[in-house]
């Protein structure tokens, strides 16, 4: 059976090609495109390119050419049906499975999207052509909008008494006419009438441009209709997983990484007039999940910018508890917080574009800062009081579905509190300052015995000290015992010299029967030995040598150490744990 259009649409618009492609092939950014070498061929050049704009990939070499379906299919060997389970997967969508339903479903669809269609393009026709129109197309010139943002956003006008169901009528069913949410029976007149007679409509469209939704504004004085008002859920049409004016501004993804998320139409449009297309809605709903995570298919960076209003600061603050819980480590959500009484539109079309840009630059705040102070600002200086601000945060920090991200805005939250507190001092706030070294490639060198990592040098050169100056450590041993050596064969040296020097007098380099390659090695790479053989002669100069050496060695076991107790930390998250830490990280700073 045939997958529905609009479900491979979905996976296709989730998916960019260079996403797909890139698991496999090692692409490389080319203006618009990206190259890489062939899958299909065996080659040195690239000859590979995909385009993502296009949705498509192209081979010269051997003039493959396809989306992403037809990618899958031919690299992995797979059928359709197996692509289409293998892709779906991958944009985190349900597998299909058909049922009889599927059919009516598509033919349903078919029906309603063709409805909307007419619906939209009528209206607008209207507003752009029909004398009666004037006070809509007034309205609009007031607002600032000119024909190119009418087009654009195929805005319409629905007159006062609009006749526009008995057109359909003779097309579709009743059925099909009711549940589109376009019309409304009125029990009293038994009549159909239109939801959104008088009004100024926006078309909602899906993400892939086709109308599913209405919003509609009045515009003239009124005080007993709601101001807008958004056509009903349908079979078709989800406010909570859609977005207004996604399906343009995600074309823009591959130029810009961020988008900004605002609360109503006539800010997306404001924005967009002013050269800010980036930019969608939500459907004066609130933000849900879903949302974040159809903008994370496009966009790396979401700003969140909401009315400068009391109702905008608290929608702003539900936004961030429940998007929170959906941020990535390669994603970052921020807020943006506008003067008292503007929204995005009213700020834009005072200001203009580069006063917003700026703006946004200068006074955005990343999502957990955001939390962090909202809550802070509730707090007391009294036990109470703060044990409710940390056990609030450590709940929001616990939702969060990744573990790393969860780890660090625990450990920042955390932090803060501790700031806060009389304990802080000025050791923990300079150990915070520091940059922190990538402690990842430092376990990775433990492993890799064959490449020198830092550490394996820093041992060549203590054994090179301890190798070269025999009869120091002959007197003295306990300088050279209990120091954690990383590489086996290091410490295997290490150990034999302090048992040798326990059991023999006078010892000699040679007596001790070592393994003559790793001799050599020492030898050779101990980045010591330029400074050691400058001071040959100079005991006092060589212990401290020593001394600077077995600091640093010191902090690579901490480091190790902190290392394996942060991933300890992402599981448990329990604050021993946690504690433990920063105790080491303070040694750290210390040494
Ligand atoms: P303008 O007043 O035309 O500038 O509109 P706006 O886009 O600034 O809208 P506003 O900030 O007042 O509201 C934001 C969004 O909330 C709107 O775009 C609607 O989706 C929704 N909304 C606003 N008022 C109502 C209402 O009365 N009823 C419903 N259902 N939704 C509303
Ligand atoms: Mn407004």
């Amino acid at each position: 059976m045939k997958y529905p259009k609009n479900y491979l649409d979905e996976i296709k618009t989730r998916l960019k090609v260079s996403t797909v492609v890139s698991r496999t092939v090692n692409l490389k950014k080319r203006g618009k495109e990206f190259v890489g070498l062939s899958p299909f061929k065996n080659e040195k050049t690239p000859s590979f390119t995909v385009n993502d704009d296009k949705e498509f990939y192209h081979c010269f070499a051997t003039s493959e050419h396809g989306n992403i379906f037809d990618f899958v299919m031919k690299t992995q060997n797979l059928k359709f049906g197996e692509a289409v389970k293998f892709l779906a997967n991958l944009a985190g969508m349900q597998p299909y499975t058909f049922s009889k339903q599927d059919e009516e479903r598509e033919k349903e669809w078919k029906e309603y999207s063709s409805i909307y269609n007419q619906y939209v393009e009528f209206y607008h026709e209207e507003i752009l052509r029909n004398e009666e129109a004037v006070i809509a197309r007034e309205y609009l010139k007031k607002r600032n909008l000119s024909k190119k943002e009418v087009k654009k956003f195929k805005i319409g006008y629905v007159e006062k008494n609009p006749k526009f169901y008995e057109k359909l009528i003779n097309q579709f069913s009743k059925k099909i006419l009711t549940d589109c949410g376009l019309f409304y029976f009125d029990e009293k007149k038994k009549i159909f009438v239109e939801r959104f007679r008088n009004r100024i409509i926006f078309p909602i469209n899906n993400i892939s441009g086709t109308p599913i939704g209405i919003g509609g504004r009045i515009f003239q004085d009124n005080n007993y209709l709601a101001k807008y008002i958004n056509s009903p859920e349908t079979r078709f049409f989800k406010k909570g997983s859609n977005l207004y004016n996604l399906d343009l501004a995600r074309k823009l993804s591959n130029k810009i990484d961020h988008v900004y998320l605002v609360e109503g139409y006539m800010d997306v449009i404001g924005l967009a007039k002013n050269g800010i297309e980036n930019v969608v809605a939500n459907l004066g709903t609130s933000l849900t999940e879903k949302q974040i995570l159809v903008l994370n298919q496009f966009f790396d960076d979401i700003i969140i910018c909401f009315d400068g209003d009391e109702s905008g600061y608290k929608a702003a603050l539900r936004a961030a508890e429940s998007s929170i819980k959906e941020l990535k480590p390669e994603k970052k959500i921020s807020f943006l917080f506008l003067p008292e009484k503007e929204d995005p539109d009213s700020f834009i079309n005072k200001n203009g574009m580069e006063a917003f840009t700026k703006f946004t630059k200068e006074t955005k705040v990343p999502i957990h800062i955001f939390i962090f102070n909202h809550y802070m600002k509730q707090t007391i200086n009294d036990p109470s009081s703060m044990a409710i601000f940390e056990k609030t945060l450590r709940s929001i920090a616990n939702t969060i579905k990744d573990n790393f991200i969860k780890k660090y805005i625990l450990e920042y939250f955390l932090e803060q509190i501790s700031l806060l507190t009389p304990h802080s001092n000025y050791r923990r706030k300079k150990f915070y300052n520091k940059k922190e070294k990538s402690l990842k490639t430092t376990q990775k060198y433990f492993n890799e015995t064959q490449s020198l990592s830092p550490i394996e040098l820093k041992e060549f050169s203590l054994l090179y000290i301890v190798l070269n100056n025999i009869n120091i450590f002959q007197e003295n041993r306990y300088l050279i015992e209990n120091i954690k050596f990383f590489t086996k064969e290091n410490k295997i040296v290490l150990e034999k010299v302090l048992n040798e020097l326990k059991t023999k007098n006078n010892l000699k380099l040679d007596d001790l029967l070592l393994d003559s390659q790793l001799v050599d090695k020492i030898f050779k790479f101990a980045s010591i030995k330029h400074i050691l053989n400058n001071n040959k002669n100079d005991q006092q100069k060589v212990l401290e040598l020593l001394e600077e050496i077995k600091r640093d060695l010191k902090n690579y076991e901490l480091e190790y150490r902190i290392e394996e107790l942060e991933s300890k930390f992402s599981k448990d998250l329990s604050e021993s744990t946690f504690n433990e830490i920063r105790e080491l990280k303070k040694l750290q700073n210390i040494n």
